[in-house]
């Protein structure tokens, strides 16, 4: 390994007294279908740390690991078998540690994925007799609870050697953990910091809403879910906040999928619960500007004025942003991502405007259809590098794109026009602006399907929804700093400025904007 260059990409501006977690984009990383360095074809640790530079290139702050620990593998890893090592196909513990300190020596930090809801079937814990309060387990189903895989059905699968029944959120081979013992909560707080004190940077914690649930396994009703967010959730994560400030600046984002931002909010605004929410209304929702708009709004002010926003357009669990959206829109949703107020979650391949892989039969492996969004990322031109694209010397889990020969990661950081450029300009241009990272947010009213809003003084950016030329009126003069459109001349604008079809623009203002933008220097607006 060649000694690591410090420096990470762009110069970091650090007058803004702000968390690293706050600082700058969260890349996250599927292992399986990243590098693999070992040529099975799974991706591997090794090849997460060998691709390092090229993380730091991106100007990312800090990669997330999906799942490394021994499985069984029926959900890809988020069935844990131990929680406390690495599973051989993914390589050793000491590979995790030299992972670690690369990305360190790199300025970048690292989180990793968090299983605490369930297990899998072949974990110790769960054929452990003196154990078994430590996962629910009836003598009939006790209810109608459904898995959160549609074809999977019942909750509850009946177990061949007791003849009990045991309750599973996810699949059968994934039994749910009683967080209502406190062993199991004692146990689990250890894991977290057997990996602190490995110098993880912070968790994502999967399926984080699941923590807490109706001690008396009470029916779903209209409007009140019993298997999901119940109120015993939130000191359950006050206590892993403790757990976590026994070490300096360490960060926990939850995933959590509920039914309004309102019952989101409710897990960062107190200060002492998790430090950020992964908030997936906006990909969820469809591209409309005045959706968008509303969902921003909203969540913004839910938080003001001390909780601190995290985005996502993308992960391993849902089809693919250039898939659903179309290549152009990938682009202003990348700017829309990078420039929004709050930690902007970026899933491996997006960078890349990576889509789906259609998966032949004999290919698709995941119980819910997940597998096009996993195929593994195409490095280097097969024509240069074998069928692998750079991701594998042998043979590949899941099929890469068949578009590898275009979409691959050494032609787009030649190329100033691609989706890699694009992403390496805004996050290279947060870095170096501390106005992007923690300047105030305000929301404006530029005109129809543009969304429009004002980063501190100096910024303004402008996000078209529609394929059809728009004018959107702006407060202040500004120069054009990035434009979705490679092609767009970097010229000074005045109102109404002009939107190419899909365009996306940051503008830098070039007169006094806080006059332009209404006097005080606002928080966050929402000006819907
Ligand atoms: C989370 C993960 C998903 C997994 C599920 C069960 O939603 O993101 O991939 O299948 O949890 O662990």
């Amino acid at each position: 390994m060649s000694v690591p260059d410090t420096e990470p990409a762009g110069a970091l501006a650090t007058d803004d007294q702000i968390p690293w977690w706050q600082r700058g984009a969260v890349y996250q990383i599927y292992p399986r279908s990243f590098a693999d360095a070992d040529g099975d074809g799974v991706g591997d640790l090794r090849g997460v740390t060998n691709r390092l530079d090229y993380l730091r290139d991106l100007g990312v702050e800090a990669l997330w690991l999906s799942p490394f620990f021994p499985s069984p593998m029926a959900d890809n890893g988020y069935d844990v078998a131990d929680y406390c090592d690495v599973d051989p196909r993914f390589g050793t513990l000491a590979d995790f540690d030299e992972l670690v300190s690369e990305a360190h020596a790199r300025g970048l930090h690292v989180v990793i994925d968090w299983v605490p809801n369930h297990t899998s079937d072949q974990h110790p814990w769960f054929r452990d007799p003196g154990k078994k309060s430590w996962y629910v387990w009836r003598d009939e189903p006790a209810n109608a609870w459904r898995s959160e895989f549609k074809r999977v059905g019942s909750a509850w699968t009946r177990d061949e050697q007791t003849g009990q029944w045991y309750l599973h959120s996810f699949l059968p081979q994934q039994p749910d953990l009683n967080w209502d013992e406190p062993r199991v909560e004692a146990a689990m707080h250890e894991v977290l910091r057997f990996w602190l004190q490995r110098g993880v940077d912070g968790f994502r914690i999967d399926v984080a809403f699941k923590l807490g649930k109706d001690p008396a396994l009470g029916e779903n009703e209209p409007g009140r879910r019993h298997d999901q967010d119940w109120p015993t959730i939130h000191p359950r994560f006050r206590a892993i906040r403790r757990v976590l400030d026994e070490f300096d600046e360490r960060m926990a984002v939850g995933e959590l999928y509920l039914p309004s931002q309102r019952d989101l909010a409710a897990y960062v605004t107190s200060g002492d619960e998790l430090h950020m929410a992964h908030n997936f209304f906006l990909l969820l929702a469809p591209w409309v500007e005045a959706t968008y708009r509303h969902t921003i709004a909203e969540w913004l002010e839910l938080l003001e004025p001390d909780a601190w926003p995290a985005w996502c357009l993308g992960n391993h669990d849902h089809s693919r942003l250039a898939s659903r959206l179309g290549p152009e829109r990938a682009r202003t949703a990348a700017m829309l991502l990078i420039t929004l107020r709050g930690t902007p979650f970026i899933y491996q391949g997006d960078e890349l405007g990576l889509e789906d892989v259609p998966m032949p039969p004999e290919f698709a492996k995941d119980i819910d259809g997940r597998d096009p969004e996993r195929a593994p990322i195409p490095w280097r031109p097969p024509s240069q590098a074998g069928p692998g694209a750079g991701f594998t010397c042998g043979s590949p889990w899941l099929p890469i794109t068949a578009d590898a020969e275009e979409v691959n990661a050494a032609r787009q950081s030649e190329d100033p026009r691609s989706m890699l450029a694009l992403y390496r300009q805004l996050l290279t241009l947060r870095r170096a602006e501390p106005a992007l990272r923690s300047g105030s947010m305000r929301l404006l009213d530029a005109g129809p399907d543009v969304l429009a809003y004002t980063r501190g003084d100096e910024f303004l950016v402008l996000l078209s929804f529609v394929t059809e030329p728009r004018v959107a009126a702006i407060p202040a003069p500004g120069m054009i700093e990035i434009s979705t459109n490679p092609d767009r001349e970097k010229s000074e604008q005045r109102s109404p400025v002009q939107l190419g079809p899909d365009e996306g623009v940051l503008l830098r203002m070039t007169s006094n904007a806080t006059s332009s933008f209404g006097g005080s220097p606002p928080s966050i607006s929402a000006s819907t």
